[in-house]
């Protein structure tokens, strides 16, 4: 069985953070509920245990609590801002509200230099907090490692047990020696082995996949993304021409985007390909709609329809592959009886045909995207394909205000493919979330030479973000925005004025529809 660090999560906006902090470290970890019982943990047979933080605090009526019994399962548990807390109180001492709220940078102070999880640090570390509540009386058998300004218990351990706590947050980035924190944890207290590479995924994945799949057939829907493609190459690995990948184009591509398609799948690694030239249907079915949830219902609908037909020429398949990844499928927890900390928009899921009986293969349901990226890399696929921005499954009919035609489509793919080619040149398609064009419906006056033009507008948007649930908009270098602009403006016929937009997420959303 594979070594793993189990997180309870108790409602912390880091708490994915701190498995994938854990995971960089090379050891796999995975997330719970924090009422998981002892019993459940043992099954899990983790190396360790961390609590996460959480937005409770730990004397209030409703707040949640783990089961007792993990303090006694005698494995390492490391305790994170509200975790701190919780062992606090339920290993004897007592925690308060605090005079002054700890939020943001802080100096630490390392007052035990042999703790294990400071040795050899420096004294003095700069730490993140982000907390009300403090310790007041340690618990039985803990001493103070470490302190701040503000509380005399920023850190604790009790050797014995193997039990330690951070009033402060390792695992964010404003705690710059956090990650060495939490890589002492799990190496030197836990024992963990470095074993979590996506070398040893590839091998642990292909095993599960065979499993799983025995002599059956496999279909996949390959939107030319990093998921769906990433999860091919590895089925494709695993269950060679078993596996039949269908790419529909639908009309509303990007530039280029059936030929990578192809090209990549098709010829190089040679998987067995459906393409499906589909767009006049949509292109048709889209006719004169210009309401933004209207064009959504029809791209999905229609694509359930091709995909079906599609399916059944590809021959009996048992199951449906999904590059569904861990963020979808970790479990919520509605802290503090709010059901809102539980309302996930996704678009990706649930999206395929429901009545076509297939069982689910999901190799990918247990990475994170930065580790499907490393996979698909692993694998042998493109970087152009690997380090792809996200693009709506709608594709380009969202990003064109008003009808989808071929003219309008024709100047957006161009401005688009502009767009694409300038931000790779310079290296800030990869720094960023997204960065794409829109073309408006509105038309305004222009000169162009001594001619006077009556075109449309292309709107730009550049949003960084972390899963944009939100976003900010990117501060592109002027002298880059110029040449966007002046390349589209020359280059696409029918657009005679470019526009930034500067809004964020909430209030806007990133795509315009
Ligand atoms: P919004 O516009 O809701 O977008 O702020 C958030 C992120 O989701 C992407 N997006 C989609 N992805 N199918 C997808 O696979 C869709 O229908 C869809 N709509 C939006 C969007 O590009 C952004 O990254």
């Amino acid at each position: 069985m594979q070594e793993q660090i189990v997180i309870l999560d108790f409602g912390s906006q880091y708490t994915q953070v701190i498995a994938r902090r854990i995971r960089e470290c090379n050891v796999y970890s995975v997330i719970v509920p924090y009422d998981i019982t002892a019993e459940q943990l043992s099954a899990l047979a983790p190396k360790g245990l961390i609590l996460s933080g959480g937005p409770a605090s730990v004397y209030a009526r409703n707040a949640p609590l783990p089961d007792r019994a993990i303090f006694d399962l005698g494995v390492p548990v490391l305790g994170i801002c509200y975790g701190l807390q919780v062992m606090a109180q339920f290993l004897g001492g007592k925690v308060e509200p605090g005079r002054k709220r700890e939020f943001g940078k802080a100096k630490l102070r390392v007052v035990d230099s042999f703790s294990p999880l400071f040795a050899n640090l420096p004294e003095i570390l700069q730490v993140w907090n982000s907390h009300g509540d403090k310790i007041t009386k340690m618990p039985h058998g803990f001493k103070s490692v470490a302190a701040t300004e503000n509380s005399d218990y920023a850190a604790i351990e009790n050797l014995d047990r193997k039990l330690f706590a951070l009033q402060f947050h390792p695992e964010v980035a404003h705690t710059p020696q956090g990650r060495e924190i939490l890589a002492r944890f799990v190496h030197n207290i836990c024992g963990c082995q470095k074993s979590w590479t996506m070398r040893n995924y590839v091998d642990i994945a292909v095993e599960a996949i065979r499993q799983q799949v025995g002599k059956e057939r496999v279909i996949l829907g390959l939107s030319g993304g990093v998921d769906s493609s990433v999860a091919a190459a590895l089925l494709h690995k695993a269950i060679g021409r078993q596996l039949t990948c269908i790419f529909v184009n639908n009309g509303v591509l990007r530039g280029r985007e059936e030929c990578v398609v192809r090209e990549v799948f098709g010829r190089h690694f040679k998987m067995k390909l459906q393409y499906v030239d589909a767009s006049k249907r949509f292109l048709t079915a889209l006719r004169r709609v210009t309401d933004p949830e209207r064009k959504r219902k029809i791209i999905g609908r229609t694509f359930i329809e091709v995909f079906e037909t599609a399916a059944k020429r590809a021959g009996k398949a048992k199951f449906l592959a999904q590059g569904t990844l861990y963020p979808d499928v970790i479990e919520s927890v509605p802290i503090g009886g709010n059901p809102s900390a539980m309302i996930k928009s996704h678009h990706n899921v649930g999206g395929l045909p429901k009545k076509m009986r297939f069982q689910l293969v999901e190799p990918l349901k247990c990475l994170f995207k930065d580790e499907v990226r490393e996979l698909g890399l692993e694998l042998g696929l493109p970087r152009e394909i690997v380090l792809r921005q996200p693009f709506p499954g709608p594709g380009l009919a969202v990003r064109i205000l008003g009808e989808v035609t071929p003219d309008r489509l024709q100047i957006l793919r161009h401005a688009d493919t502009i767009v694409v080619e300038e931000m790779k040149t310079t290296g800030w398609y990869y720094k960023i979330w997204q960065s794409f064009a829109v073309l408006l419906p509105v038309r305004s006056v222009g000169v162009m030479g001594d001619e006077r033009t009556y075109d449309y507008t292309i709107a730009l948007r550049a949003v960084e973000s972390q899963d944009g649930m939100t976003a900010d908009w990117v501060k592109l270098p002027p002298e880059l925005l110029e040449r966007l602009a002046n390349r589209i403006i020359n280059e696409v016929k029918g657009v005679n004025r470019v526009c930034l937009d500067i809004t964020s997420k909430p209030p806007g959303t990133i795509e315009w529809e």
